[in-house]
């Protein structure tokens, strides 16, 4: 499946020392998964969590689950040894945290080339810190690296709170500007990009507001807490069924023998341009990808 079409609704963080969220994983109905080494990981855990994520990644039965591990900062005590680690393991993905400018891409894409995985392991980074915000265009625009591919960026909403004094209250309007700033840099280059967590895992409410609003901004899913939040993410980041009806007529109406060479038709007095036949059929094609993920 391509980078593009491969459906990203629901990315579920788990902490990588819970023997019990890693077991239980490969069940649940994740997109993606995060396996974590970084916040949800108390310091005198970290080495075991390696160990015990790793063994997991290694030992596989998460069937068609996208498999990303988060290790630490290359800046802290453990971020060498948990990408060494990661290297070995084989996720599909590394998530690396607190990214801010293009010589952390380079301290990254430097480990990546001298572990020598070919390009197999894509790069996922954090978009959770001022600079990074500043900074969105050049980081995404990194993408393109036969070492490192880049191929995800994960808005990080709670370190961006804690860095910057903006709420996530109030439906998170001291925060649109710069999720719509990461929108722009991932798809101008061709990435997914993921919103941020909702704390408040038990009210459902609550997170079916926020995903239907990080969907209208353009976001690919969203980043989970808890297995609860799985079953609202994956019908709210899915095209509904009719959404694709109506992206079906607009494919069917522009194949019309009347419809030949035309640019723009009326369909039930809305103007459909061809324009709108890439958006329907990229809606096709990501219900498509979805049906047969499930
Ligand atoms: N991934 C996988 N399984 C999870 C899970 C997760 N993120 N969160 C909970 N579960 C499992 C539990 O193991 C439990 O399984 P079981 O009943 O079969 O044993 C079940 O879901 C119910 O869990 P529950 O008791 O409702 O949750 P909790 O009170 O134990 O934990 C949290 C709540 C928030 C601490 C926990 O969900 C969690 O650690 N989430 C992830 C946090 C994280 O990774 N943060 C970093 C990124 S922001
Ligand atoms: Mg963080």
């Amino acid at each position: 499946m391509s980078e593009n079409t491969r459906p990203r609704r629901s990315v579920l963080y788990m902490p990588g020392s819970k023997a019990r969220a890693l077991e239980k994983a490969r069940m649940l109905a994740s997109d993606a998964l995060i396996l974590d080494l970084e916040d949800a990981v108390a310091p005198s855990a970290k080495d075991e969590a390696r160990e015990q994520v790793c063994a997991a990644v290694a030992q596989g039965g998460y069937g068609q689950r996208e498999l990303a591990i988060r290790v630490n900062g290359l800046d802290t005590p453990w971020g060498r040894d948990d990408l060494a680690a990661a290297f070995k393991a084989k996720p599909d993905a590394i998530l690396v945290p607190k990214v801010s400018t293009l010589e952390d891409m380079a301290a990254i894409r430097a480990a990546f080339a001298a572990a020598k995985v070919g390009g197999a392991i894509a790069l996922w980074i954090m978009m959770e810190t001022p600079l990074a915000m500043l900074n969105a265009r050049e980081l995404a625009g990194a993408a393109a690296d036969s070492h490192a591919p880049l191929s995800c960026l994960v808005m990080g909403t709670n370190d961006l709170a804690k860095e910057t004094g903006a709420s996530l209250d109030h439906g998170r309007f001291a925060m649109i500007p710069w999720l719509a700033t990461c929108v722009a840099a991932a798809k101008a280059n061709g990435l997914s990009v993921i919103d941020g967590v909702y704390n408040d895992f038990r009210n459902i409410e609550g997170l079916a507001a926020e995903c239907a609003q990080g969907r209208a901004l353009g976001m690919d899913g969203k980043t989970l807490i808890h297995p609860d939040q799985l079953e609202t993410t994956n019908r709210i980041f899915a095209p509904s069924e009719a959404e694709v009806e109506r992206a079906r007529a607009v494919i069917a109406a522009f194949a019309l023998p009347e419809n030949a060479g035309k640019g723009a038709i009326d369909i039930d007095g809305r103007m459909v341009e061809l324009l709108h036949r890439d958006i329907a059929r990229r809606t096709v094609a990501k219900a498509e990808a979805i049906a047969a993920l499930e």
